[in-house]
């Protein structure tokens, strides 16, 4: 297959960890025979420093003239700590969205069985954990209209939903629930406000339609609850912008670091692939970082063009890293340093190498080999 990938590595850790997801997506281009073409685009903090903008002209139409996009991090400290910054690098990643139509943002959670003791939460409710989050991504509180006060003494942020913005990522969701355990959660605060109350009604309604997957509904402060003393209970749970953002970092307690989760962010005609996770600034350029969310978002590419059995292998590297500790600091309690280039080299050689045994990835993680 052919695609032509623009890659935004973004701020902060993004580029170090982006660089491993297209070491992985170079290695299964060969394994398999595509032809994958990756060109390089300026977003965020970055690009302000270079043009001005956050998201450049140029890099828009980049990302529309391509097939996929991969998408690092984004947001510097400079901006956090400024409060009347009239520019800010996330503006970048918001317009992006915007523009492309990326309103369906899927991010899926998963306590896997290697890591289970990394997490803070008990291995008896966390165990087995296996979510998908649809997080609607181009409307609500994110994108209403904001207003200061000329006094600069009050604000306002307004959160508004059409029917047509919930309709189409409530069909998405019940879709994915029918190929997975038939039951999809909405998250909302329908006891407070009208936006959720419309989420509620028209949810029921689609939901009508797919009599095969159970709909529950749960207000968000006890779904914050639910997550960490029972994740079990959840298969799909659909939300707004807001509270999916709020939940999904919540939730990426349970696999026992943020920087394993992937995502997705699906349009009607364009498809970008992201971590969660943030900059991370503290760790930009000392390759410390967890490359995993970046290199599983890859894989989620390779899904969303039909190459299941590309992706499978990119998350059966993953979980072997994991099965061998060849983990980045956030996961490893070992005292082999293992570094963000180390854990893309050792997934990308299982791409090219899927044959080799077991012996000789244990004989890696012992630091015989020269990968570490
Ligand atoms: C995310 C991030 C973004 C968001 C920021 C960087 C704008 O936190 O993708 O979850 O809030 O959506
Ligand atoms: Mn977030």
């Amino acid at each position: 297959m052919k695609l032509n990938i623009t890659v935004l590595p973004g701020d902060g850790i993004g580029p170090e960890v982006t660089a491993q997801a297209v070491k992985s997506l170079k290695a299964i281009a060969s394994e398999f025979g595509h032809n994958f073409r990756f060109k390089y685009a300026l977003m965020g903090a970055e690009a302000i420093d270079a043009t001005g903008s956050p998201l450049p002209k140029e890099t828009l139409a980049l990302c529309k003239s391509s097939d996929a996009i991969l998408f690092g991090a984004i947001g510097d400290p400079k901006y956090d700590n400024d409060p009347s910054a009239k520019i800010r690098p996330e503006q970048g990643l918001l317009e992006l969205r915007k523009s492309l139509g990326l309103f369906a943002n899927i991010r899926p959670v998963k306590a896997y069985d290697n890591l289970i003791d990394k997490s803070p939460l008990k291995r008896e409710n966390i165990e087995g954990t296996d979510i998908s989050i649809y997080r609607e991504l181009t409307g609500g509180i994110y994108f209403g209209e904001k207003k200061l006060s000329e006094d600069g003494n009050t604000a306002s942020d307004l959160c508004e939903y059409s029917r047509m913005e919930i309709s189409r990522i409530a069909h998405l969701a019940f879709k994915a629930a029918q190929s997975r355990k038939k039951k999809v959660t909405l998250v909302d605060k329908a006891n407070v406000l009208e936006s959720s109350r419309l989420w509620r009604k028209v949810v029921t309604e689609i939901g009508e339609t797919y009599p095969d997957v159970n709909l529950e509904f749960l207000f968000v402060d006890n779904a914050a609850m639910q997550l960490i003393l029972n994740p079990k209970q959840f298969d799909v749970i659909l939300t707004e912008n807001m509270f999916g953002d709020i939940i999904s970092d919540e939730a990426s307690v349970i696999g026992g670091s943020i920087g394993l989760l992937a995502s997705a962010s699906i349009g009607k005609k364009y498809a970008l692939f992201e971590p969660i996770h943030g900059s991370f600034p503290q760790a930009k350029n000392k390759d410390i970082a967890n490359p995993i969310a970046s290199i599983l978002s890859a894989a989620m590419l390779l899904e969303h063009f039909g190459l299941v059995k590309e992706a499978k292998i990119i998350q059966k590297a993953v979980e072997k890293s994991m099965e061998l500790a060849i983990t980045t600091p956030d996961l490893n309690t070992s005292n082999i340093q293992v570094t963000t280039t180390n854990v893309g080299d050792f997934i990308e050689d299982y791409i090219l190498h899927p044959k080799d045994s077991d012996l000789n990835f244990t004989n890696i993680h012992l630091g015989q080999s020269t990968i570490i």
